[in-house]
């Protein structure tokens, strides 16, 4: 076959970095085109200097009809609003999209408006889009225009809980998610609150009740499962470069043993998740797409714990994933 010609929309910044990455080593998809606002010339190795001498791209004001023209695939590394005109600009120019953003996973525009406080530039595809999460969305994600990434923190707290719900074993009303992330999860732009003198050596939580990854999680677990849920979810940002760690503490129906059982029958087939006996840390997944899971009892409740890396299974790695399922490869072409 021939390589799947992919164009990074928003070069500059971790996630991008991370897909080039990933992409430079992929036997069947290389990077042929780049963009940034403000680094027009500068080859992406210039940018990020660990892919010196192996991605040599130049790097390009953004132009939708040259991306489409020159791509099979964008990968849209944009933040939320801008990526939406971003996306409808290069979908109606018939070239298909993974969108980073939350602009389209949410599965209406009132619940996006709600949290997100911006007006969104095309409703009508809010609800129709495809959730990049091919463990649950294989089907819709194989021929989709526009794959909707799923947000880092989310993609930690579906995977455990969905299976879950769906089939009964927990209670739907009381489910307390705690999450910690590494700082790259914030992304490259200068902000106060990543400098390294306020993160280095400390843990702090943030947005407590009001993060915009609630309603999706509650969205998505409800999606998949049929039923509606109610989640209290708590992010800390951690000193870390990268990786998230979920620790869900549900109320019991069931056994831990059972919740495990449910989720090796739930993933028999899913290449990235793997349900591990030991108790999960974000060094076992760092780098990788993999997701690792286990199940405690603890007197009334189970506690859950997910181990991520937010820059691969929470971002680029699914990205490729759902490259690859959108043109046909086994989902672990490039990843493994
Ligand atoms: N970081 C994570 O772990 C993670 C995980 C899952 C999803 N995401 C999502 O993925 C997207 C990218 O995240 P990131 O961490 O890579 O962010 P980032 O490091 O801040 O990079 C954002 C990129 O977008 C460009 N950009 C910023 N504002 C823009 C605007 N108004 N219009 C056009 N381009 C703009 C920047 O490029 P120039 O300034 O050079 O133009 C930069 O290349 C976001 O939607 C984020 O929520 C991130």
């Amino acid at each position: 076959m021939k390589d799947i010609r992919v164009g990074i929309v928003g070069a500059t910044g971790y996630t991008a970095l991370e897909a080039a990455r990933i992409l430079v080593a992929h036997p069947h998809a290389r990077v042929v085109a780049a963009t940034s606002r403000g680094e027009t010339g500068k080859s992406i190795a210039e940018i990020h200097p660990s892919l010196a001498g192996r991605c040599d791209v130049r790097i390009d004001t953004f132009d939708a009809d040259k991306i489409a023209g020159q791509c099979d695939v964008a990968m849209c590394c944009l933040p939320h609003g801008a990526s939406a005109e971003t996306v409808h600009q290069l979908v109606t120019r018939g070239l298909r999209v993974i969108d980073f953003s939350a602009d389209f996973r949410l599965s209406n525009v009132e619940l996006y408006e709600k949290w997100y406080d911006v007006e969104h530039p095309w409703p009508e595809r809010v609800g129709s889009t495809a959730y990049g999460m091919p463990e649950f969305f294989a089907d819709q994600i194989r021929d989709a225009d526009v794959v909707a990434n799923p947000g880092c923190y989310p993609s930690s707290a579906i995977l455990p809980l969905a299976p879950l719900v769906k089939e009964g074993l927990i209670e739907t009303d009381d489910i307390i998610i705690d999450s910690k992330s590494g700082v790259s999860g914030a992304g490259r732009s200068a902000k106060v609150a990543t400098l390294y003198c306020e993160t280095n050596e400390s843990i702090a939580a943030y947005s407590v009740g009001v993060h915009r990854h609630q309603p999706e999680i509650n969205d998505l677990v409800h999606r998949i499962s049929g039923t509606p849920v109610a989640t209290l979810f708590t992010p800390h940002l951690t000193p870390m470069d990268r990786g998230i760690l979920s620790t869900i503490y549900v109320r019991s129906r069931s056994t831990a043993r059972k919740v495990m059982d449910c989720w090796r029958h739930c993933f028999a087939d899913a290449a990235f998740v793997t349900v591990v006996e030991h108790l999960p840390a974000t060094k076992h997944v760092a780098g990788t797409n993999f997701v690792q899971m286990t199940a405690r009892d603890c007197d009334h409740r189970i506690v859950l714990i997910c181990a991520i890396d937010n820059l691969a299974k929470g971002a680029s790695g699914a990205a490729v994933q759902n490259m690859n399922v959108m043109f046909g490869l086994d989902d672990k072409t490039g990843l493994v």
